[in-house]
């Protein structure tokens, strides 16, 4: 009796507690009574012998298993709920009242200001400011901060990322990401990513800095089923004794196990291919065969379950002698096996299925599964050609977020297919789309996922659903949007307040509550306001030509009219003469002909005849340059994945002394590309590419080429046959010809030295007449290189990456040391970017410290594939906004400064957009190189 009704205490009986414990309790008790007073009088044949309690343990807890297996953890919101994370000594302490704010509640925008109040981690009271003016609601006692109207939603929620499990630095010992090792093979749905998180990964700090409060920390996608995954809340020592604990990172921390949501991390296509040597067929086959395992167990716990429960009401003995009787190879009673727990619980519907597919044939190839085997599926992730198949997506009986990136794409063949439309497509037809990060690091930081959305949205999502897709789709996904995803009472109380409105360019957190603790406290770092002012409307979408008008106007007849394009509200284009038009309101006619500026001016000045002229209107029209683009391989390859899409790759180049050996990108350049489209629609006339290597020191000799019009290699396609000698320096140019940083740096002296008056690529860098672009991120590095040019002064150097640069920003301006920056949204995720500034609200912009240490540079991307090349005026933009920077001098730094920076000649083209380009939501109209007297671009669109 007293053994038995021990099981009240048993922990997954809090969910039902009543019901089943008064079913365990009566059940067992007339058993027991049956056992002492009938028993006696039966027939005993030689084994029926009374039941040990040993037995009736097994059976009893044999059958509490069985009711768990039907348990499903709670997902609603509940109202007057409390933040199981909270803790009265290191939580929240004092009450916040928010006045004041302008919301979006993981839903919709709200009307009017509103004021927020949370208490012990959670959101109890959203109103509206001038009723509670009125009112006086707010209860006393409580820490006021006026907001001023600024931008608050819900905590952003990255419903995929590898922070805690993979540090950043590239130390094999510390990642955690991908069970790999051979005994298992590519399905290994029983490790989880709770036993790799390291609960000191500053990564997490940085990533709630841009209002990421949650994170699903997933396995990586090495294997077809890679393991469970744990929500996390980006709060470190978040707990009651301030310590690094892992289960105090959990979002669902302080909830008992057995009634936590459970993830599963599967994928398909490439990656498991590529680890293992299988096909596609192979995958599926493997993953089939673990669910039809699955499944035999299944079956077996429920005919156990069903004999049991029946046994206990009869009180058959011999029956239950039978059900606890260890099976030949195995413990006795309810039938399990660790190694099939997760794959179980999946296929009894108990586990959020996240599956990293790509290609529409495997998505539905896995909808095919799920129907053979009767598993949920709550998320496709990275999904970046599920756009193609929406309808099939809807129809596949569950309901599936896609959670994908806006503009990461064509780095492996499943990905090539991608579209800057696949949100808007999606959620047309009625998908949820979620963003998320990968984070791994800089190039996929999850502490910029806001903009994700924000770039979705410029690209026709509309703004709510764009909001929506970094809070509540994700949160309701993940099943969680009971306490996360929302800006509503009895919810957790993360939320972030932005500095501008969320969907606009370089919009960052002022401050970030997460379960109502302030993190960030003091956002000294922001933006200077008197050039950039704080945008509190959603920026406009990409305004998108009608077809009947495209047609009309981009024709190639085009070249040879007068084309008059009206309603210019600025120019930025400068270099080509084109001047500002200051604080002037009225609207600016520009005329083209014969693709050169005839006139540019007030309408009254620059007459047109609507009869024989061909008319653009624009709305609030802008001439920039055409941009200059460094990109690492762009116009060397398609598919950096696909070895035989490239140009081919030197490996580990061993004479690194012998000119001989050099390789030039002009001979193995393409002037077109799946990249390209996006360059034309992003207003970059011209690219600069090394030739492609691996682990080489001397990568060799870049090219610029033109990236718009349809020039060719024999015609103008070319602009700067050699531009510059790239040499690499650090872990990515170890080879056995350079083993080390050191040994790097020591050839490079050589080099020089060596080369003085040569007649040779290396001569000409030794004297000065070729520039020599050295890529190289660590401080000390960066140090060494301005020892060597103090030694060598005519040696043109110029870094590229330059990660420690704002710390020696000083010695970089005095030494003429110029910077291919591509480190403004840089991370440590390399030893040698150690020392990366993190940037706003957590430091000042590093590219802030370059402009005030008088450092000539340039913006570059962190890679061609991550954020896209389209991006790169508004990462300039961006860079613009924290360095004290003026719109002209943001053009400038990826136009008239590239240039100069790189000695190319300066440009002759022109863009002429609708919209403003420094924000996000403008369109590329024309684009003219006004030198050769060409329209090079007209309405450049992209998939
Ligand atoms: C703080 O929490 C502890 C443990 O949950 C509890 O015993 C104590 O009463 C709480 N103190 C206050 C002031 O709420
Ligand atoms: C709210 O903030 C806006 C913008 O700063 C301000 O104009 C307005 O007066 C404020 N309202 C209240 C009630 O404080
Ligand atoms: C499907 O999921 C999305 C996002 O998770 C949610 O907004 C929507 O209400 C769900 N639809 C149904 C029918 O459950
Ligand atoms: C605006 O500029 C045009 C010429 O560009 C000039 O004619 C006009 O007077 C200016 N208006 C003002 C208010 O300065
Ligand atoms: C480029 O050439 C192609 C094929 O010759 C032609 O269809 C296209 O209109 C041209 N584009 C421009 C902008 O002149």
């Amino acid at each position: 009796m007293e053994k038995l009704s021990g099981h009240v205490n048993n922990p997954v009986r809090h969910h039902n507690r009543s019901r089943f414990t008064a079913y365990c309790l009566g059940a067992a008790s007339l058993f027991l009574l049956w056992q002492a007073f009938y028993l006696p009088w039966l027939e005993p044949s030689p084994q029926a012998t009374l039941l040990d309690q040993q037995s009736l343990d097994i059976l009893e807890e044999g059958l509490v298993k069985c009711a768990q297996d039907k348990y499903i953890p709670e997902r609603s919101p509940s109202p007057g709920r409390k933040n199981p994370r909270h803790n009265n000594k290191t939580g929240q302490k004092n009450a916040v009242w928010i006045r004041n704010a302008t919301v979006f509640d993981g839903e919709k925008f709200l009307e009017g200001a509103h004021d927020i109040y949370f208490v012990n981690g959670v959101i109890t009271i959203t109103i509206a400011t001038a009723a509670n003016t009125a009112a006086g609601q707010i209860p006393d006692g409580f820490t006021e901060v006026d907001a001023q109207g600024k931008w608050i939603t819900p905590g952003i929620v990255d419903m995929h990322s590898h922070h805690l499990i993979e540090l950043p630095g590239n130390s094999e010992m510390a990642s955690d990401g991908n069970e790999v090792n051979p005994d298992f093979g590519p399905l290994t749905p029983f490790v989880r990513s709770l036993d790799g998180i390291k609960a000191y990964d500053k990564t997490a700090t940085y990533i709630a800095a841009g209002g990421v409060t949650s994170s699903l920390i997933l396995p990586g996608s090495a294997n077809i089923m890679g393991g469970e995954a744990f929500p996390v809340k980006n709060l470190l020592r978040a707990g009651p004794d301030g310590e690094e604990v892992v289960e105090e990172l959990l979002l669902e921390y302080g909830i008992p196990t057995e009634r936590r949501q459970r993830y599963m991390k599967m994928a398909c296509g490439e990656n498991p291919k590529a680890v293992y040597s299988h096909t596609r067929m192979g995958n599926a086959f493997k993953f089939r065969e673990q669910m039809a395992k699955g499944k035999e167990l299944i079956s077996k716990q429920n005919r156990w379950c069903l004999s049991a429960a029946a046994a206990k009401e009869a009180g058959d003995f011999m029956a239950i002698r039978e059900l606890v009787k260890p099976p030949p190879h195995g413990k006795p009673g309810y039938p399990e096996a660790l190694k099939l727990d997760s794959t179980v619980a999946m296929l009894r519907g108990k586990v959020n299925v996240n599956i990293h597919c790509y290609e529409p044939e495997d998505l539905e190839d896995m909808i095919r599964h799920s129907a053979e085997f009767g598993f949920p599926i709550n998320a496709f992730h990275h999904a970046i050609e599920a756009w193609r198949v929406p309808e099939m997506i809807k129809n596949s009986g569950h309901n599936i977020t896609i959670a994908t990136f806006q503009d990461a794409a064509f780095y492996k063949f499943e990905a090539y297919l991608a579209s800057l439309h696949a949100g808007k497509i999606l959620t047309d037809h009625g998908v949820a789309v979620a963003y998320k990060s990968d984070h791994t690091g800089e190039d996929l930081n999850a502490r910029y996922l806001l903009s994700q959305a924000a770039g979705a949205h410029s690209f026709g999502l509309g703004a709510e659903l764009a909001l929506q897709a970094v809070t509540s789709v994700p949160a309701k996904s993940m099943n969680q949007a009971h306490r996360i995803g929302y800006l509503r009472p009895s919810y957790d109380a993360d939320l972030v307040m932005w500095d501008s409105h969320p969907l606009s360019i370089g919009a960052t957190p002022v401050e970030v509550y997460i379960d109502g603790r302030a993190t960030i406290n003091n956002a000294v770092y922001l933006a200077d306001s008197q050039h950039f002012t704080a945008a509190s409307i959603a920026p406009p979408m990409k305004k998108e030509v009608l077809p009947e008008e495209k047609q009309k106007i981009c024709n190639p007849a085009m070249n040879l009219q007068r084309l008059v394009l009206t309603g210019i509200s600025k120019s930025f284009a400068n270099t080509i003469g084109i001047k500002h038009t200051a604080d002037n309101d009225s609207k600016m006619t520009l005329i083209l002909e014969s693709g050169k500026v005839a006139c540019f001016g007030a309408s009254g000045e620059c007459v047109h005849n609507a009869a024989t002229d061909t008319v653009i209107a624009l709305e609030d029209g802008h001439v920039l340059p055409g941009l200059t683009a460094v990109t690492g391989n762009m116009g060397l390859l398609e598919i950096p994945s696909e070895e035989s899409l490239m140009d081919g790759e030197i490996k580990k180049n061993k004479d690194v002394f012998d000119p001989a050996n050099l390789v030039y990108a002009k001979y193995g350049i393409h002037l077109e590309g799946t990249g390209f489209h996006r360059a034309r629609i992003g207003g970059v006339t011209k690219i600069v590419t090394p030739p492609l290597s691996q682990n080489s020191f001397i990568k060799g000799v870049s090219t610029a080429f033109r990236s718009t019009g349809n020039y060719s290699i024999l015609d103008g396609g070319i602009v700067v046959d050699d531009l510059a000698l790239h040499v690499v320096l650090g872990y990515m140019a170890r080879s056995d010809a350079t083993p080390s940083t050191s040994d790097q740096i020591g050839k490079l002296h050589k080099l020089v030295k060596d080369n003085k008056g040569k007649d040779s690529v290396y001569g000409k860098v030794a004297d000065g007449n070729l520039p020599l672009i050295v890529h190289a991120r660590n401080k000390y590095d960066i140090q060494q290189l301005i020892k060597l040019k103090r030694e060598h002064k005519a040696v043109k150097i110029i870094i590229l990456g330059g990660h420690g640069a704002p710390a020696v920003a000083q010695e970089l301006a005095d030494a003429d040391i110029p910077i291919i920056f591509t480190a403004q949204r840089g991370e440590e995720d390399l030893w040698e970017k150690q020392g990366t500034l993190p940037g706003p609200p957590l430091s000042k912009s590093p590219t802030r410290l370059l402009v005030e240490a008088g450092v000539k540079f340039t913006i570059a991307l962190v890679s061609d594939w991550s954020s896209g090349i389209h991006n790169l005026l508004l990462e300039a933009s961006w860079a613009a906004k924290f360095a004290g920077l003026s719109h002209q001098q943001a053009v400038d730094l990826v136009s008239k400064d590239a240039e100069e920076i790189l000695g190319l000649p300066k440009s002759e083209d022109i863009v002429i957009y609708e919209g403003n380009p420094l924000e996000y939501g403008a369109s590329v109209v024309l684009t003219v190189d006004t030198e050769k007297g060409r329209v090079t671009e007209c309405w450049p669109s992209v998939t």
